[in-house]
């Protein structure tokens, strides 16, 4: 018996189509949109209206499965996207996943976070903590195993070095060759070391992200590679899987607020879907607000919200030093604003010098995270200001990567040089406090003690 329940249902024209009809580029021959995987037995549609449906899974069963196989030494369950498997039957057989283990990552309550802002429940879920060091790893398990099990030889990514990352090491795991198109020079060293230590063939392109897009679109038109860039809707199947771990953590009770990094967008409009399907299966009562955090100079859906409240876009030329988020013209826009409209959540942007901040208090609560995702912290502050989020809130930051993703952007920043004047310029009280850059001192215990003193001196 096949574990495939899958098809494809395009975002703009509704048209459907088996899982193997899709194009090389993922959009639809009819409107050029992209497609989302739908599950018809769910009868999503008929759910809640006490229509019978012996086809959709039970919430409770699900429930007390997914517990269970926590304790388990099977390969697949100690996955946290394939033991959520019921919500993602894409493969002909589970067998033929590919994995790293990935997901199952830590939710940290931000004490320090929470007590500066008057809101208690506070907390990250720290996607920074998988295999590769980012989200991307949850989305590369599901779309690469498709990829496989289709008997793909070669799979690619345009990417701005977190997805190449993931790619690259799948791959490697699957035994299939990978090509990588990232920016020149616009990507961390973290993220470029690990396509080159995973094997994957990497092509520095004289273009930003958005280039590399289109340059890579061509390629898989003409020749057998499989694109594995997030509008391949097998990627976002397993990218919602940090949803599930959310609701099973709060006791599928969910927060009020989930805020997330917006680039691509794919990532919001995963955990969108993730969540929306849990609703209509009945494993959860209500939908959480999520909202959309992007850098001030990477910020094409903020504008298009503030225009005409998310209907059109225009892709803008983006500059940030967030290179993750380093966006201009995102694929998954639609997705992510219809999810944004659907929960009540909003989008909004925050400064370099916000995310800096951000992302050096976080560090102060001894969780790293690379600066893409401390915009989620430097948006919440600005949700608490004006009073969207209130005191009694819970609120889930999703942290997408590790600190040691983009270690240089972290010394600049202690060591002062990582702003211009005027960027800092407000904010030298909060950057004074925060920097702790590292000092040289002779190799003697008095050297060492004298430096200690004057350094505490400095401290209020
Ligand atoms: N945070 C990090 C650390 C990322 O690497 C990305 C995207 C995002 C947030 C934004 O997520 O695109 O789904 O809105 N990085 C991609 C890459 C584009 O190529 O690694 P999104």
């Amino acid at each position: 018996m096949s574990d495939n329940l899958h098809q494809l249902r395009c975002f703009g024209c509704g048209v459907r189509i088996r899982g193997d009809e899709a194009g090389s580029i993922f959009r639809c021959k009819d409107c050029g949109d992209l497609f989302e995987v739908e599950y018809p037995g769910w009868d999503l549609a008929g759910a809640g209206k006490g229509l019978p449906n012996t086809d959709r899974p039970n919430a409770g069963a699900l429930k007390w499965l997914w517990r269970e196989r926590r304790a388990s030494g099977e390969l697949l369950d100690r996955s946290g996207v394939w033991r959520f498997r019921e919500m993602l039957p894409i493969l002909n057989s589970f067998g033929n996943a590919v994995t790293l283990q990935e997901g199952n990552t830590p939710l940290y309550h931000l004490r320090r976070a929470a007590k500066a802002l008057g809101v208690d429940q506070i907390y990250a879920k720290h996607q920074g903590m998988n295999p590769t060091g980012s989200f991307k790893d949850t989305g590369m398990t599901s779309a690469l195993s498709v990829a496989k099990e289709r008997g793909y030889e070669w799979v690619a990514c345009a990417s701005t070095g977190n997805t190449s990352a993931a790619m690259a090491a799948y791959a490697a795991r699957a035994g299939l060759r990978s090509l990588v198109l990232i920016p020149q020079g616009k990507i961390a060293w973290g993220k470029l070391a690990q396509s080159m230590d995973y094997g994957a063939v990497t092509c520095q392109l004289q273009t930003d992200f958005d280039g590399c897009v289109k340059v890579l679109s061509t390629i898989v038109q003409e020749a057998p590679i499989y694109l594995l860039n997030s509008v391949n809707p097998y990627r976002l199947e397993g990218q919602k899987t940090p949803a599930l771990e959310i609701a099973e953590y709060f006791d599928w009770s969910v927060p009020e607020h989930i805020l997330v990094p917006g680039g691509n967008l794919a990532n919001s409009a995963a955990l969108g879907k993730g969540l929306r399907e849990m609703k209509a299966l009945g494993l959860i009562s209500r939908l959480p607000k999520i909202t959309v955090i992007q850098a001030e100079g990477a910020n094409p859906l903020v504008r298009s919200f503030l225009k005409d409240d998310g209907q059109t876009i225009e892709p803008v030329t983006a500059n940030t030093r967030a290179t993750a988020i380093r966006i201009g013209n995102p694929a998954s826009w639609r997705k992510a604003a219809r999810i944004i409209h659907e929960t009540g959540g909003w989008c909004l942007d925050v400064s370099e010098a916000e995310i800096a901040i951000a992302k050096a208090e976080l560090g102060r609560e001894g969780i790293g995270s690379e600066p893409a995702s401390a915009v989620t912290l430097a948006g919440l502050k600005k949700l608490v200001a004006d009073g969207r989020v209130a005191p009694s809130d819970t609120v889930v930051l999703l942290l997408t990567g590790h600190t040691l993703k983009d270690s240089d952007y972290t010394i600049d920043f202690h060591r002062g040089t990582l702003l211009e004047a005027d960027e800092a310029a407000p904010w030298l009280p909060e950057l004074a406090a925060l920097r702790r850059n590292a000092v040289e001192v002779e190799a003697t215990p008095q050297a060492v003690l004298t430096a200690l003193k004057e350094i505490q001196s400095r401290w209020v």
